[in-house]
Parts: C-alpha cells; structure tokens; sequence
C-alpha cells in the first residue's frame, strides 16, 4: 500500500504529516512511501532523513497518486485534481456541514477521513490530532503573550528592585487552555482561569490556578467532554460577571469555543478600554470569530492600548514538535485500520471500528 506525503502549500503552514522516524516504523509494517521533496525542511526534517529511514522521494504529482494522502491541512481543488480515484485521504478538514471539497472527493471516489471528527474516547486519546495540535497552540500562545507583555511573567527581586507577578487570565480550560495554564504558571505568573464546565474546577486548581467561580444560573456542561451552548441571558450574566476579573487582567488567553459554534464572546471592547495599557490578549479561538470582537484574524492589533493577537495557526511556529505529535496521530490511526498480511497491510471495512466510521466523510442524501 502506497502512502504520500506531499509538501504543505498554505501560506505559513510549515508542519508535514509525516516524519522520518514515523515513516521508518510504517515501512517497517510494509507500507511504501512516497515523500515530495521538501515536505519536511520547514518543520527541520530534510529530504535525506526520510531517505534514511526507507522513503522514495517524489514530485508532486508521484505524493499524490497514492491509496493513501496524509496531509495536515485541508486540500484545494488542484490537490484534489491530482488525488487518484479510489484511494483515501486522511488529514484536518478545517469545516463544518455541507462541504463542496469533500463532496469533490466522495464523487471522485475518495474515501475521507476528517481528523476533527476523532471522538474524544480513551481509545482514541492517542490519535486525536486536534488535542495535540490544541496543546501546542495552548504552550505557544503564553510564550506570545509573554513576549509581547512589557513587564515579567513571574515576581522578580534584584537589586534593582522588584516586580509583582503578571495576573494571567485563562478563559476556557479544554486542552488548550490547561497547557496555556499549566506553562504560565511554569513562567511564575498568578494564574486565574473560567471555564463553563464545572468538572474543569479541580483541573485548574491541579495546575496551581486560581479558579474564577461564576453563578450563571446554568450548567454549560454539555455532551463527550464538550461545553452546551448558553442561553442568550446566561451569556449576558457571565460576560459582567467577568469583566471585573478580566478588566484586572495583564495577559489573558481565550480558548472559549463550542465545535462548529461561533466562539462565544466574553472579552467585550469595555473590558478592553478599562485594562491596563500594555496589557496583552491572545485569542485562540480567532479563525471562529474570536472570544474578543476586536481580535483581527491572522493579525496582531493594538486597540485601546492592549495588544490583542490573533494568530490562527501557532502549532506551525513549532513545526518540529507539532509535526511529530500530527505524525504520531495518523500512525496510531492507521494502525487500527489494517490488517498486517503476507502481501502487505490490508484496509479493513472502515465502518466496522467506532473511531474510522466517525470520521467517514458521507455523501449527503
Ligand atoms: N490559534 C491557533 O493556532 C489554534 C490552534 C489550536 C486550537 N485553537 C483553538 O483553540 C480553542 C480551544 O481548543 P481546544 O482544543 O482546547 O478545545 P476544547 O474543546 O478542549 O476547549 C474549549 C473549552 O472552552 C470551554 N468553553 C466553551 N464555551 C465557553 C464559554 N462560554 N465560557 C467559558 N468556557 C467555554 C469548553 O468548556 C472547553 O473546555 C479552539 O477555538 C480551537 O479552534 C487555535
């Protein structure tokens, strides 16, 4: 079975779907690989290493004609032009619904599998590119936030005097969230973070946080480990029972977001205007209209004097890391979905495993 990994074309991705030390093990299970060259040099795996661990390096077109593409991002039309007739696609779709790309696909014959549509089980824990992807942005988005903050994360005592601890604010304890938690406090600021999920409480106080406790008057506990939409008073409550907390603020992090909701707003432009000027909001949830309405997507703004950035895609400012984690993903995947044979791995019926059938692209009917 031939396996591609093509070279990533969006602009500022510089992740790849596979890495050498990945390939060498899926060799190793008798699958052949076809790397276009120059997949890896951006995330710092160059085309000998792959060489080294048993690749065959490609053009274009030799990534593409393949059973199965493993891509990070979503394809184009021109990607999909040179995917073969009956092969597999696995890779971030990066949409909700109805989806004219992956409708390209299925009528080309292309079987899709859609990382964000990995349930959030035990089982599946292992090869849930989103966590891993979301973990990376959670760490990344605090180094952003602390370097664009003029003053120190942690207290500070020299002889020159001394500095308080930043107050970090933490909006949304998911799986970005907690990283973004747990590497401010790494970095010794005073750690306060919200969530909707009351589960998440003893989550940010394991981290050393501080939790901001919030009567709504409604659990926002929803179903599989996500958070249910508010109704439209109960968003009204939260977001002025936040803003005092998120006014005193030096650096806040969003990472609010419901899948395929857009991002619930809970820093509002008042709250900007009465924080500290210099003070820093990174917002994570950006690329679904922001957790602020001031957040620009794929900018870095300054508006009532905070800095306010909007980066849809920090896991690619740590290529190396975020592509080895996405790499180790698709292989734990692809490993529940063959069969080892004397003629090689065999694709069992994708349907068949709870984890594959919820990724299926179907036609709509
Ligand atoms: N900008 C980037 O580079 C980047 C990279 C990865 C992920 N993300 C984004 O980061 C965000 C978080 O991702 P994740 O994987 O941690 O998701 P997650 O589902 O694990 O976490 C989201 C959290 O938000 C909480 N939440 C939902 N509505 C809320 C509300 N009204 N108030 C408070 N909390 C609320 C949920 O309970 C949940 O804990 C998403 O928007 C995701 O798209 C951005």
């Amino acid at each position: 079975m031939k396996i591609g990994i093509p070279l990533e074309t969006r602009p500022g991705e510089t992740r790849v779907a596979s890495t050498p030390d990945v390939v060498k093990k899926l060799i190793g299970k008798g699958f052949d690989i076809l790397v276009e060259s120059g997949a890896g040099t951006r995330a710092g795996y160059p085309d000998a290493e792959y060489e080294q661990a048993g690749a065959r390096l490609t053009d274009r077109a030799g990534a593409y004609d393949v059973d199965l593409l493993l891509k990070v991002r979503r394809p184009d039309e021109s990607d999909v032009a040179q995917m073969r007739s009956g092969g597999l696609f696995i890779g971030l779709l990066e949409s909700c619904g109805e989806d004219a790309l992956v409708a390209s696909m299925l009528a080309k014959n292309i079987r899709v599998l859609g990382m964000e549509r990995m349930p959030r089980t035990s089982r599946a824990q292992s090869m849930d590119a989103l966590s891993s992807q979301s973990n990376i942005a959670g760490y990344r988005a605090t180094l952003e936030a602390a370097a664009r903050y003029g003053r120190f994360l942690p207290m500070m005592m020299t002889s020159a005097g001394s500095a308080k601890p930043a107050r970090v604010v933490v909006l949304g304890a998911g799986v970005a969230g907690l990283q973004a938690i747990a590497t401010a406090r790494r970095l010794g600021a005073d750690v306060h973070a919200y969530d909707v999920r009351p589960e998440t409480r003893e989550q940010i106080l394991s981290l050393g946080a501080k939790p901001i406790d919030l009567d709504l008057g409604e659990s926002g506990a929803g179903e599989g480990g996500y958070a249910k939409e508010l109704s439209d008073e109960a968003k009204a409550r939260q977001q002025a029972a936040l803003s005092d907390e998120l006014a005193k603020a030096h650096v806040i992090i969003t990472t609010a977001l419901i899948p395929c909701r857009p991002a619930p707003v809970l820093v509002t432009e008042a709250v900007v205007a009465r924080m500290r000027p210099g003070s820093v909001i990174v917002d994570l949830a950006a690329a679904n209209g922001g957790n602020c309405p001031l957040t620009v997507a794929d900018e870095i703004v300054e508006r009532h004097g905070v800095t306010i950035v909007g980066l849809t895609n920090f896991p690619a400012l740590v290529p190396a890391d975020a592509s080895a984690f996405y790499a180790r993903n698709l292989m734990n995947l692809i490993e529940i979905m063959v069969e080892l044979g004397e003629s090689g791995p065999q694709l069992k019926n994708l349907d068949e495993d709870d984890i594959t059938a919820a990724m299926l692209a179907r036609a709509s009917v």
